[in-house]
């Protein structure tokens, strides 16, 4: 009996012992902290002057990133020779030891991103060529220029993929690439690529992708990599862009121009499979209009290409050239920050697939769709912030927006559109008018312009719409029927002045439906106490800033309040618990700052900040006296008659007082002491005579 609690005890003091060197061990094996999952060691940010030599000898995949390697030594790799991916990222690499890679025959990834290669790149591009199986190597951020990159891809004919980003490299010519008939992934962008050879890239037969964004290249003329699938030459200084004029079939899918110099719609191949066409701040524009030619036939551009001492002038008339061109297939065109004015007849007719179409920010004044050319596929249209102040569409063209989804008109100078448009688009579910001088139907009596073309926009009975901004357009008070038959979720009204007019009535068809609204700067005011949002057992977000809201917005039944804006208002008192009960269950984010609290009346918001999140607390102002104090910084559990204000008013009170009653008591005194004697005597008479009584 007594044996046993000894023997539990040593048997505990053992196993402590125990459970304590086997973590010793661990710590040792951990100097090196490499993380090991099925054959991947991952070494980063080790601290690690070497490549480590205990990680298992199966490893696969070697990860060193963020080691301060600067060498990497001969034979430092020989005990993984089963590794197939290795990356080396940022370690401060000058120098790649000549036999640093022998043996490894596996390695199909390299990774060598942020180094220094070009200190000594001879003696690293001699360690690649034990490389026999690599497919990608990244070179990315090492300062190489182009003889360095040609050095160390010379005879890597198993690559297909290649990154040389962010390095120095001012031109290619046909000897950099060469033999690299495998590649077809290479990416030069961030160099100062400025002139790029006619064969340059002729050996890399199955080159698919092609990223030359960010460089200096003036043009591309004569393009005729026909196997190529995607080009990227955005950020260029590109003003041209010409594919060879042959009858080729390019394998072209995506082609990105977008923030170059282009003045004209880029020639592309006469037969193509492109899909994606991003030409993005540009200066294009058509220019048909300069001719007074009725139509822009006349359009001709002479090239003139210099090659060595030959020049050679190529004329090209611009509208064959787009007329020419392959567009049949294309889904996504963005046209957005050019200079477009108008688009010629006959431009969407040569895209039936088109889906998205960004137009924003041209100078487009008229736009006219549907006669020979109804985009029937088109899901998106972005026509926002150009100076259309007319919108034509064919009236032969019925449901020619058919498939419409999204419709941005924001910021233009219309004041209508064509009757019918949002209800023939039976799929539309977002519009966004803002910023367009337009009022609703059904008017007001008497408002209507006569026999003219209805001057409103009729969005009742558009069942599909969800989403529609009507911010800044100046709208008229609302009629009751504005919504009618529509279910919104998301609407904006902000900046319309008196568009509520008193009551939520015109909002009441929309009501079941509606999760976010926004009525800032509208003008609710102070005779709109009552504003009563019962009904609206949806709404999730609702911003009410920038008006002159005085007391709290009611809110009853079932509501699903999350978010509620009420900044800049005149709110003096934050909301009762009765109010803020209402909103505890589901309301999380609530903004309350610019509005000009009395501090006597703000006693309630530290249950209100348990209660919800006060996301903008620092910012929340009350006034005393003409003073302004944030609320934070008031003192806590201030009592209902704002005691510590009384306590400021009697020190105040006190101070005044104070020197009066000085001067009063110093008065007195003087008077006692100077009167002293009859004063004595009166008493005593006083006294005297009292005594008696
Ligand atoms: C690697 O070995 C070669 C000789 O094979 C030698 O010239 C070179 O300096 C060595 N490099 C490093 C980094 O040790
Ligand atoms: C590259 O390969 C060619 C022929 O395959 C050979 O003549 C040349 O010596 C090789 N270059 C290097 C640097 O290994
Ligand atoms: C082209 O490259 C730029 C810069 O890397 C990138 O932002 C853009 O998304 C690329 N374009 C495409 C179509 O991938
Ligand atoms: C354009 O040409 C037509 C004749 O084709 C002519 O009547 C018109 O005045 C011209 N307009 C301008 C602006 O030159
Ligand atoms: C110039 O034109 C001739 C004849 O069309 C052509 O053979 C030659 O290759 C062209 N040269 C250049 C630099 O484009
Ligand atoms: C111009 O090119 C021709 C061959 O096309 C050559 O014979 C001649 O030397 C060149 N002239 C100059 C000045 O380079
Ligand atoms: C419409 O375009 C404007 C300006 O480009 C943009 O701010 C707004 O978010 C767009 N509206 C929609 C619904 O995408
Ligand atoms: C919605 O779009 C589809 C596809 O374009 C079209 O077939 C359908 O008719 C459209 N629906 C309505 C109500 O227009
Ligand atoms: C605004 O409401 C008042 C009554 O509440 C009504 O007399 C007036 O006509 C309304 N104004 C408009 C423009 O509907
Ligand atoms: C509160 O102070 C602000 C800024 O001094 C002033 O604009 C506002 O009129 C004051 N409000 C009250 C109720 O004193």
């Amino acid at each position: 009996m007594e044996l046993l609690p000894l023997w539990l005890c040593l048997g505990f003091h053992l196993l402590t012992v125990e459970w304590r060197t086997r973590s010793g061990v661990a710590a040792a094996a951990c100097q090196r902290c490499c993380q090991l999952v099925d054959g991947v060691a991952d070494c980063r940010e080790q601290n690690l002057a070497s490549v480590p030599s205990d990680l298992p000898p199966h490893a696969q995949t070697l990860i060193l990133d963020a080691n301060p390697l600067k060498t990497l030594w001969n034979h430092s790799l020989q005990l993984y020779p089963r590794l197939e991916s290795l990356s080396l990222r940022s370690c401060h690499l000058e120098r790649v030891g000549r036999d640093a890679f022998q043996g490894q025959a596996r390695l199909r990834s390299l990774a060598l991103p942020d180094n220094a290669l070009s200190e000594s790149y001879r003696e690293t591009a001699a360690a690649f060529h034990s490389l026999r199986a690599l497919r990608r190597l990244d070179l990315s951020g090492n300062s190489l220029t182009e003889d360095m990159a040609a050095l160390m891809l010379q005879n890597l004919s198993s690559l297909e993929s290649v990154s040389l980003a962010r390095n120095t490299i001012m031109r290619l010519d046909d000897s950099v690439f060469e033999g690299l008939g495998h590649l077809q992934e290479l990416d030069l962008q961030r160099n100062y690529i400025f002139e790029i050879e006619g064969g340059a890239f002729e050996g890399l037969a199955g080159l698919r992708h092609l990223n030359l964004a960010y460089n200096h290249l003036p043009c591309i003329v004569d393009f005729s990599l026909t196997r190529l699938r995607s080009l990227n030459a955005s950020y260029n200084d590109l003003e041209w862009f010409l594919a060879s004029a042959g009858a080729a079939a390019f394998e072209l899918e995506v082609l990105d121009l977008s923030h170059n110099r282009l003045l004209f719609f880029p020639l592309l191949p006469r037969s193509s499979k492109l899909h994606t066409l991003l030409l993005r701040d540009n200066s294009m524009g058509f220019y048909g209009d300069l001719y007074n030619a009725s139509s822009p036939k006349e359009m001709v551009a002479q090239f003139l290409l210099v090659d060595g001492n030959v020049t050679n002038v190529t004329t090209v008339n611009l509208w064959e050239e787009f007329d020419f061109s392959d567009l049949a297939d294309l889904r996504f065109l963005d046209l957005s920050q050019n200079q477009f004015q108008y688009l010629p007849d006959g431009f969407l007719r040569k895209m039936p697939s088109l889906s998205h179409l960004n137009l924003n920010r041209n100078c487009l004044g008229t736009l006219r769709i549907g006669e020979h050319e109804p985009p029937g596929a088109l899901l998106e249209l972005d026509l926002s912030q150009n100076q259309l102040s007319e919108l034509h569409v064919a009236p032969g063209a019925p449901g020619c927006l058919r498939s419409l989804r999204s419709f941005n008109l924001s910021s233009n100078q219309l004041l209508g559109v064509p009757a019918g448009l949002f209800a023939d688009a039976g799929n539309i579910t977002t519009v966004d008018m803002s910023h367009n001088q337009i009022s609703l139907c059904p008017q007001p009596a008497g408002v209507d312009g006569g026999g003219g073309p209805p001057s409103c926009v009729d969005l009742r009975n558009v069942a599909s719409l969800r989403s529609l901004s009507l911010e800044g357009c100046r709208l008229g008070a609302l009629q009751d029927c504005s919504f009618q038959g529509t279910a919104l979720t998301h609407l904006d009204l902000s900046g319309n002045w008196g568009v509520l007019n008193g009551s939520t009535a015109p909002l009441r068809n929309i009501a079941p439906t509606l999760q976010v609204l926004s009525l800032r700067d509208v003008g609710l005011s102070a005779s709109f106490t009552e504003l009563d949002f019962s009904g609206f057992g949806k709404l999730r977000d609702l911003d009410l800033s920038g008006n002159a809201l005085t007391s709290f917005p009611r809110f009853r039944g079932s509501l699903a309040l999350q978010t509620l804006d009420l900044r800049r208002n005149s709110l003096t008192a934050l909301p009762q618990g009765a109010v803020s009960g209402q909103l505890t269950t589901s309301l999380r984010t609530i903004y309350l700052s610019q509005n000009p609290y009395d501090c006597c009346r703000v006693e309630g918001w530290a249950a209100l900040q348990r209660l919800h999140t006060i996301s903008d607390l620092a910012m929340v102002t009350c006034n005393l006296s003409s003073k302004v104090y944030r609320v934070v910084d008031l003192p806590r559990g201030t009592p209902q008659d704002c005691k510590w204000e009384r306590v400021n008013m009697d020190l105040l009170y006190l101070v005044l007082i104070l020197p009066s009653c000085l001067t009063l008591l110093v008065a007195c005194t003087i008077t006692f002491f100077t009167f002293k004697k009859p004063l004595l005597q009166v008493i005593k008479s006083r006294c005297h005579w009292s005594s008696i009584y």
